[in-house]
């Protein structure tokens, strides 16, 4: 046994491993504060530069250092040759976005020149300015397009929506990119978070915190949830079949993808920010039958999720309306997880700059299960 403390406790739940002034969550009460203001007030009304401002100094920014903050970020834009030669590399074989991502990340930055403090500072306007164009880029390579090339009179937002579809977004669409931005930009001690701030507090690079945070999120069981959600969806098809379809579901002892919740036991209050942002939009676009599909699936859902799985309290959580959000925002499917990332990196970046500042190796212990009686047998006396 190593280690002062010798209780293991299966996935870390309830242990509190670090602090932080970024997010707080209140899984019972189903709220969640970002910089001290709630999700409610801050997602639909900040701009994201504001929040991520707002991360990494911990307060909102005058008019005047918003506009300087939003323009420190804007030659970031521009990806080296050598990542872009990677994406285009990488299309024809049609890796995934997440994964070509995680590769574009790496090529950012080869330089480990500066003092500490002056890289980390260097190293995260880079990868928050560089990973929408990855995204973009390589999409668009993928789908046999050309990239487009970033525009800085536009908002971080806004420029990714631009570079994916070649056209001005327009305000509406800004405004509910930039709440879902808004919403998933930080959410404690997350298992990409976690993934970050170890790479960080042993000394190395953010550029290296964010390609490993990449890897974490990308599993079903974090971010890759909402395209299944989105097809769970689509699969139903109709409120009449989505009984039927969610029990055979649990019979045959599937999960339901965008429900459940380690920390929430109540609804995900995610869920309602980004309900709200989803139904604007469908409302907006004169077509709210998938919207009022999924609601049905989802109380169908949450009704069922009692009788098989009796007082876990499963409820919505942050995925299932993220689907719909970006769905409604003409965002397919492949781009779900990716544009999580995209939106995290910001949070992940601030975890980053705290753990410099904890400046504590994150090293837990294991408990033994071996034997320790064993003894060596030359390879000739094996069976
Ligand atoms: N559907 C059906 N059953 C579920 C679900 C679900 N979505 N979630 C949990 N359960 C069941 C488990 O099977 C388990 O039942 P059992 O004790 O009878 O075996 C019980 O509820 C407790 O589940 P755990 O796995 O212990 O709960 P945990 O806290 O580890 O899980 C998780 C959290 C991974 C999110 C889980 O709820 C899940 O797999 N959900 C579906 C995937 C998903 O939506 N992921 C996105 C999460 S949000 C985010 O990361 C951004």
């Amino acid at each position: 046994m190593e280690g002062t403390q010798n209780r293991f406790i299966p996935g870390l739940e309830g242990v509190v491993a670090s602090q932080t002034r970024l997010s707080h969550i209140d899984g019972k009460a189903g709220e969640l504060y970002i910089g001290g203001f709630a999700l409610e007030e801050l997602a639909p009304n900040a701009t994201f530069e504001e929040v991520v401002y707002l991360l990494q100094h911990d307060t909102l920014p005058n008019a005047g250092q918003l506009e300087r903050f939003g323009r420190s970020l804007t030659p970031f834009r521009m990806i080296p040759s050598a990542t872009t030669d990677l994406l285009a590399r990488l299309a024809p074989h049609k890796v995934s976005v997440m994964d070509a991502l995680r590769m574009g990340v790496d090529t950012l930055s080869v330089s480990s020149e500066g003092a500490d403090a002056e890289r980390d500072r260097r190293d995260a306007q880079i990868v928050l300015g560089g990973g929408p164009t990855i995204v973009a880029s390589y999409w668009r390579m993928r789908e046999g397009l050309d990239p487009v090339p970033p525009r800085d009179d536009l908002s971080h937002v806004g420029n990714y929506l631009y570079m994916l579809s070649g056209e001005d977004p327009g305000s509406a669409r800004i405004r509910g990119m930039e709440t879902y931005f808004n919403t998933v930009v930080d959410h404690g001690l997350n298992a990409s978070t976690f993934t970050a701030r170890v790479i960080t507090s042993t000394q190395s690079d953010l550029i290296s915190a964010v390609v490993g945070a990449i890897g974490a999120l990308k599993g079903p069981l974090h971010g890759g949830a909402p395209g299944p959600a989105l097809d769970m969806v689509y699969e139903i098809g109709t409120p009449e079949a989505a009984e039927t379809y969610l029990r055979a579901k649990l019979d045959r002892g599937d999960r339901l993808m965008g429900f459940g919740h380690r920390v929430y036991k109540v609804r995900d209050p995610r869920a309602d920010v980004l309900s709200d942002a989803a139904e604007t939009m469908y409302r907006a676009d004169g077509d709210l039958q998938l919207y009022d599909l999924a609601r049905h699936v989802e109380k169908t859902a949450i009704a069922l999720l009692e009788e098989y799985k009796p007082g876990r309290n499963l409820q919505t959580n942050v995925e299932y309306y993220t689907a719909l959000l970006l769905h409604g925002l003409g965002f397919p499917v492949e781009l779900f997880t990716p544009t999580f990332a995209v939106a995290r990196t910001a949070g992940w970046l601030a975890h980053c700059f705290e753990q410099r500042a904890a400046a504590r190796l994150i090293r837990p212990s294991s408990e033994y299960i071996g034997v320790v009686d064993r003894r060596w047998v030359p390879l000739t006396d094996r069976n």
